[in-house]
């Protein structure tokens, strides 16, 4: 075991100054490589900003920063991502954290108290940062106006402050509750239309005095110290003193470390003029140190080379470097501008179509939190010294911007204009001592008509999505009206981040048009050429597409220009809206009642506690993983000689550290079990060989990089890499016959009934959990051999098995703790047992307290995410489209291990059960394949399932030229075929709700006139294409045994633990009304109140409340708060007699609450009540709903909006509605994402490509339903469910099939004009996810050339006006 390598700061003469929620920081000595986030969350107490991915891609980190200007006495606050921001950057700035904006831990800030009266907090893990996002928009507004001189500030619109939530994600609320809260600070809202809320109940309430008030002038303010501070130079310099001249290296901070291999120091230099800068690159140039000039570090996100930096040169405060000049032409910028301001510049300017596109463009780059902080000079250096996709080079491009770059020489600065072309180009021209100093932007153009568009395609359209390919054109026209001729006087047309080094100028097309009046032919003619000019390099994944995205791009441009009309990309995706319906019952009060969530305020104000916030005990030291790069192979060998030799490494911790058993993982639904450690044999990338243990998170990182395994590829054979290979090869795993479910009806007989017999494939791909929260544990040896655990857990109890099993010792010995998860949605059900128990082993090992928090990528490497599935089906069928039989083998990939796939045949099949195919005959198999395996994700099976189940009846009624929409109404379940097939999970008949809910939606939407609505609009429109589809869910729920422990305290106080575990589905404010119901019989309500405050639940402990199961399934709502009842049966027993013989000596006979506690505890009366409560029979029953999506996809890009959804969902009778129509929404948008946006991409070897937030693409704010309506419906009561409620955390995913299913019919649409004909028996393949470069194949990656050679061919006269 090594010691921790030493390390030393020193002292800086000049400390680091900043305030922190108001509270002065010095700081004399700092690591030049650390950022505000780690700052922030490993030295002081407030752990409000989160880290969720560490790439500037989440948002869970945002904090505001503020910077004083002594000269102007201005001070400008901007949202950014702390996790990009160096520490030593925010010298002389005041800090806020979500806890800041606090006055006192309980008075919380308007936004937090919206977020939570609006439902907007589920697991909390990304609401801390939503809070400053939208403060962040506020604080900008405000500024804004009080530049302008505005002394009566108005509030922001409603666009700007939901597009201030384009940089964050949240993965439980679908986002609606949260633009909701956006629009409660909106000045162009009518309140009427905000969505469930606890502000008011009906309209007539809906008034912003009911709303919490929001004060600006209550807002923290720039702290007078710091102001005093910095306006005296001599105190802080903050970079505006001038610096002594400096002759050689003049580090601010210096930082050395230690380690086996020697030396190694990192300096901070801060410089603030550009001799001051030229006097410190010539102090460095030889030292062979990498240098790093710095304006916001957000390069970091995307390039993470951060630890290799040996010298950090702060750029941001050179006054050159910060100019803003503007002439009657343009703005020329210092290069240190961030982009955010160059917007503001741009809106400033007054109508310049240039700097309204400019400025509109710019809007779509990454969030705002990056833009706030991102120069436009970094930016620019990004695109011309690492080829990086740029937005910004390819819009300053297209709009003739120049630069100057500055040669720093001695005390001289010689200055260099280029155009932007040639700075791009000419990648030496910044060698060393060379910087670009100014960007210069024409605004303002020529003489003849100017218009300049610019256009990106990329996976999300608003929001942290990098470009497929963008494009800028600036022409001048002239017109004339009289032959319609639109002549092109000149055109700049520039093209970027299609695959190429930086972004070009199409020269050639620029010259063919050149002078010419435009038509179809030379439209056709500039499309052939630009294929010439725009060439991907040969590495560039979805090269082809990318160089349709670009025709498509020009295409439009110019067919606008001939037209008039505007481009068809889309411009107003805002604002969303959204209904939501539900009834509330008094009968078990407050059961039923729309509350917020317990504890949301505390999650939006950060002071919720999650894992990784508990502060570290003292000795602790943290691990990383050391995962395998080898999809199969035989462990030759590990040295970990240079990891242990890296800076602050203490351990190896391997298969032979283990004293008990090498078990990792243990799997309650089938006792499958895995390895902790590799021993042997890998048998998928990404599979645990060991954990290395350092002083920090960083060196553990690093250190774990630096282990080296020698790996024997040959004696094993070739790895099993998907469900083709496994049955080639006969790599299987065996399914228990009763997950297998039996055929229903006659088969054979299904199939001679039938007019038609089709056959297919459908596959279905994985989908990663992407919860916000990574796999997070900390575990803490204690005395007798025992260890505590907390960890992020959805089974602690599983956890504790698991971690006794390896450490060797009795399971009470071994105290698992879970007080809340930040999302979980399946991930950490099972998959978490080997974390716990990797950090278990290393902390019994080392007997020092261990933590693990998994950087984004290496959590989604490890924890496999939905399993895979390949359906082979015949189908019979009808004229009319009813199916008469279904007959499928379905492939699984489960992955090495089996995990719980091989229960999952039963949740497939009873999803695919949703509609009524008269008979139905389904085989399984599931495949062992060389790749992580795979785990519950949100509906297991079910998604699957239902998608399988759509796919086969969109092929029905592709096959007959239907519409989809009525093939599934002629296949709706009645009440014989439901019984049929899915027999006692039916109940009674007045509990079949499907086809009253199927009904009730099909005439609220008028689904007939609108599907000849949208045939109407797609025979109209060539390019533009629309979908509807209507579809259900009938969901099994089995309803599961739990336990609870209801304990009240003599001041009438109560605390409750469950079996169940808070994840944001609501469990805990569930488990809290069911109590206060359940103990009413005890209470006077008219005297008693606040009930529900007067209840506690807290953290799960497996010591305390052992023997709990797994958290999952929809269905733990239900039976934690069954449980919780009964214990409270038994204390209402207890306690009654007490209260009857208190009431006889009260004049009204009633009882006040803490007098009956007080008084049964000094009458020693037991006021702690345990109980298991167990559905008898096993309770399985199912839950309804009903969902119709409507979509557009832009033909051109591939990209697809989804206009509308509806849905309607019987949730039983609600515990909590606002809360339940929470889950149905969530449940949706993460469907949506699975269906629409979210692709997981390996290599050959099994390897993720899309670990993080840059390569997968969750669901953010522009791509979810632009309307969205939700209904629940309240089914009638009944007694086997727990207070006639119905799970509701699953089901509702799988009616996202409707968005898949309405995108597919925009591209039937769409092939019909490519293809010519009808759409009549196109059954195209296409599976999930309808990503835009999917999408656009689909429609024709040549379809804008097809359509100029057919419209040329047909008419000899090229026409002029619209070319469509
Ligand atoms: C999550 C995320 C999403 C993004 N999405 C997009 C997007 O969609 N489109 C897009 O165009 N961009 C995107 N970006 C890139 C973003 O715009 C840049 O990271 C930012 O503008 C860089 O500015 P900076 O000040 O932070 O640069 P830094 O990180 O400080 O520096 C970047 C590089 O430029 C060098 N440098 C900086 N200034 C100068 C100078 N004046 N002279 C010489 N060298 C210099 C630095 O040494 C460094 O190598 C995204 C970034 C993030 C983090
Ligand atoms: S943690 Fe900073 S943006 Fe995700
Ligand atoms: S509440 Fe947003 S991620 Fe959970």
């Amino acid at each position: 075991m090594g010691a921790p390598a030493a390390l030393k700061s020193t002292p800086s003469s000049k400390p680091l100054v900043f305030a922190l929620n108001g509270q002065r920081v010095e700081l004399a000595s700092v690591d030049p490589a650390t950022t505000l986030l780690s700052y922030i969350r490993s030295e002081t107490r407030f752990k409000g900003p989160k880290r969720g991915c560490g790439e500037g891609g989440c948002g869970a980190c945002v904090v505001m920063l503020a910077r004083y200007n002594p000269q102007t006495k201005e001070v400008k606050e901007s949202s950014v991502n702390s996790c990009l921001v160096m520490l030593c950057s925010v010298d002389g700035c005041a800090i806020t954290t979500t806890e800041g904006l606090c006055k006192t831990r309980i008075d919380f800030h308007a936004v937090h108290k919206r977020i939570s009266a609006f439902h907007g907090s589920q697991c909390g893990f990304c609401t801390p940062g939503m809070s400053m996002a939208i403060y962040g928009c506020l604080k900008h507004d405000q500024q804004q106006q009080a530049a302008q001189g505005i002394e009566s500030p108005t509030r922001p619109s409603c666009e700007k402050l939901e597009r201030a939530l384009q940089g964050n994600i949240c993965r439980c609320t679908g986002y609606r509750p949260l633009l909701d809260v956006c629009k409660t600070f909106a000045s162009d809202v009518d309140l009427e239309d905000l969505g469930v809320n606890t502000c008011w109940t009906d309209k007539a309430g809906a008034k912003a005095e009911n709303l919490p008030v929001y004060d600006p002038k209550s807002d923290p303010q720039f702290p007078q110290f710091l102001i005093d501070e910095l306006e005296t130079p001599e105190i802080h310099s903050n970079g505006n003193a001038e610096h002594a001249q400096l002759a050689s290296l003049d580090a601010r901070f210096t930082h050395v470390e230690s380690s086996k291999e020697g030396e190694s120091e990192r300096a901070w230099v801060s410089t603030s003029s550009l001799a001051d800068l030229s006097a410190a690159l010539e102090a460095l140039s030889g030292r062979n140190q990498k240098v790093k000039l710095v304006v916001g570090n957000t390069s970091a996100g995307y390039y993470k080379d951060l630890r290799q930096v040996d010298v950090f040169v702060d750029i941001s405060q050179i006054p050159e470097l910060l100019t803003v000049r503007r002439d009657a032409r343009g703005l020329e910028l210092g290069a240190a501008t961030r982009i955010a301001e160059l917007v503001d510049y741009l809106e400033e300017w007054s109508k310049s179509s240039v700097a309204e596109a400019l400025a509109d463009h710019l809007k779509k780059l990454a969030g705002g939190h990056v833009r706030n902080w991102g120069s436009v000079g970094g930016n620019l250096v990004m695109a011309q010294k690492f080829g990086f996709a740029s937005d910004v080079a390819t819009v300053l491009l297209g709009a003739g911007a120049s630069v100057k770059v500055v040669a720093l020489k001695g005390f001289n600065a010689d200055v260099t204009e280029l155009s932007l072309e040639e700075f791009l180009e000419k990648g030496s021209t910044l060698g060393e001592n060379r910087i670009l100093q100014s960007v210069y932007i024409p605004l303002e153009s020529g003489p003849t008509e100017t218009v300049f568009k610019t256009f990106r395609g990329a996976p999300r359209p608003y929001g942290n999505a990098l470009s497929f390919a963008n494009a800028a054109f600036l022409v001048q026209v002239s017109r004339s009206e009289q032959n319609r001729t639109v002549v092109i006087q000149t055109a700049r047309l520039a093209f970027g981040a299609f695959g190429t080094k930086h972004a070009i100028r199409a020269l050639r097309v620029e010259e063919l048009l050149k002078g010419k009046s435009l038509t179809l032919g030379l439209v056709k003619e500039a499309v052939e050429v630009l294929k010439t000019d725009v060439v991907p390099l040969e590495v560039t994944p979805t090269k082809d597409y990318r160089v349709s995205l670009v025709v498509g791009f020009l295409f439009d441009f110019l067919n606008s220009l001939l037209s008039g009309e505007p481009t068809l990309t889309p411009t107003h995706l805002f604002p969303h809206i959204g209904k939501q319906q539900f009834t509330v019952s008094d009968e078990h009060y407050p059961i039923s009642q729309p509350t917020s969530k317990f504890q949301s305020q505390n999650q939006a104000s950060g002071e919720a506690v999650y894992v990784d916030d508990i502060p570290s005990p003292p000795g602790c030291l943290h691990a990383a993983f050391v995962l395998s790069s080898e999809p199969y192979a035989k462990i030759k060998g590990v040295d970990s000689a240079a990891a242990l030799g890296s800076v602050g490494a203490v351990a190896y911790v391997s298969a032979s550290d283990i004293p008990g058993k090498n078990i990792g993982i243990i799997n309650p639904f089938n006792q499958e079990k895995e390895p902790l450690f590799v021993d042997g044999i890998v048998g998928y990338v990404g599979q645990p060989l060991g954990v290395v243990v350092a002083d920090t998170y960083d060196n553990a990182r690093i250190a774990a990089g630096k282990v080296n395994v020698n790996y024997d590829t040959h004696s094993v054979g070739a790895p099993v890499m998907t469900c083709d290979d496994a049955v080639t090869r006969n790599s299987f795993f065996s399914i228990p016959p009763m997950f297998v479910g039996p055929p229903i009806g006659d088969i054979e007989k299904g199939l001679s009934a039938a007019d038609f017999k089709s056959s297919a494939t459908v596959s279905t791909k994985s989908q990663s959990h992407f919860y916000m929260e990574t796999q997070t544990t900390l575990a803490i040896p204690d005395e007798d051999g025992c260890i505590t655990i907390y960890t992020a857990s959805q089974s602690i109890d599983c956890v504790q098995q698991v971690i006794a099993v390896c450490l060797g010792i009795p399971i009470h010995n071994v105290r698992v703790i879970t007080r809340r998860l930040g999302g979980a949605f399946g991930g950490k059900a099972f998959r978490n047992q080997q974390i716990a128990a990797a950090v278990a082993v290393a902390a019994y090992k080392l007997r020092r307290p261990i933590r693990i928090s998994l950087d984004r990528n290496t959590d989604m490497q490890m924890i496999g995410g939905r399993f895979l599935t390949k359906t082979n089906y015949t189908v019979g069928f009808t004229k009319t489209g009813k199916i008469t039989a279904l007959k499928a083998d379905v492939l699984m990939e489960a992955g090495w291990f089996i995990d719980a796939t091989n229960v999952l045949p039963m949740t497939i099949t009873n999803s695919l059960k949703k509609y009524n195919y008269g008979s139905m005959n389904i085989n399984y198999i599931l495949c062992k394949t060389n790749n992580v395996p795979k785990t519950a994700t949100r509906a297991p099976g079910d998604c699957e399932g239902s998608a399988i189940a759509d796919a086969v009846l969109d092929h029905v009624a592709s096959y007959l030229g239907l519409s989809g929409n009525k093939v599934r109404d002629v296949n709706l379940h009645t009440l014989e075929s439901v019984s049929q097939f899915h027999g006692d999970a039916v109940g009674d008949a007045n509990g079949f709700t499907l086809p009253i809910i199927w009904n009730r939606l099909k005439s609220r939407l008028k689904m007939e006139e609108r599907e000849e609505e949208i045939e109407v609009f797609n025979e109209q429109s060539r390019w533009i294409k629309r979908g509807l589809s209507m579809v259900t869910c009938t969901f099994h729920a089995l309803a599961a045994s739990n336990i609870a422990t209801v304990s009240i305290f003599q001041d009438g106080s109560i605390v409750v633990e469950v079996g169940g575990v808070e994840m944001g589905q609501g469990l805990y404010t569930k488990v809290r009304q069911a109590v206060a119901y359940c103990l009413s019989p005890l209470w006077n309500k008219s005297k008693d109140v606040d009930m529900l405050g007067m209840i506690r639940v807290i953290q799960a402990d497996s010591l305390s409340l052992p023997n709990s199961f797994c958290d999952g399934g929809s269905t733990t709502s239900e039976g934690t708060c069954a449980a919780a009842q009964t214990a409270c049966t038994v204390l209402v027993q207890r306690l009654q007699p007490v209260k009857e013989q208190l009431a006889k000596n009260q004049a009204d006979g009633m009882v006040a609450w803490e007098l009956l506690c007080l008084t049964a505890k000094q009458m020693q009366v037991d006021m702690q009540s345990h109980e298991r409560w167990s559905p008898v029979p096993m309770a399985s029953y199912l839950v309804y709903g009903v969902g119709a999506s409507e979509v557009e996809v832009n033909t051109l890009t591939g990209e697809t909006r989804i206009l509308a959804t509806n849905l309607i969902h019987d949730g039983g009778k609600s515990l909590n509605p606002a809360l339940d129509i929470g889950q149905i929404e969530g449940a949706f948008v993460m469907g949506a994402g699975y269906f629409l946006t979210e692709d997981v991409v390996r290599d050959a070897k099994g390897k993720l490509l899309s670990d993080g937030t840059w390569t997968y693409k969750p669901p953010t704010i522009d791509t979810i339903p632009q309307k969205f309506n939700v209904e629940l419906y309240n089914s009638p009561t009944h007694k086997d469910r727990i207070f006639s409620s119905k799970g509701i955390g699953e089901p509702p995913l799988t009616l996202a099939t409707s968005v898949f299913s309405a995108v597919r019919y925009a591209i039937q649409a769409a092939r019909k004009d490519y293809f010519g004909g009808t759409a009549s028996g196109d059954m195209f393949e296409f599976s999930q996810p309808a990503t835009t470069d999917k999408v656009k194949s689909l429609c024709g990656l040549d379809n804008v050339e097809q359509y100029l050679e057919a419209t040329l061919k047909r008419s000899k006269t090229i026409p002029h006006g619209k070319l469509s």
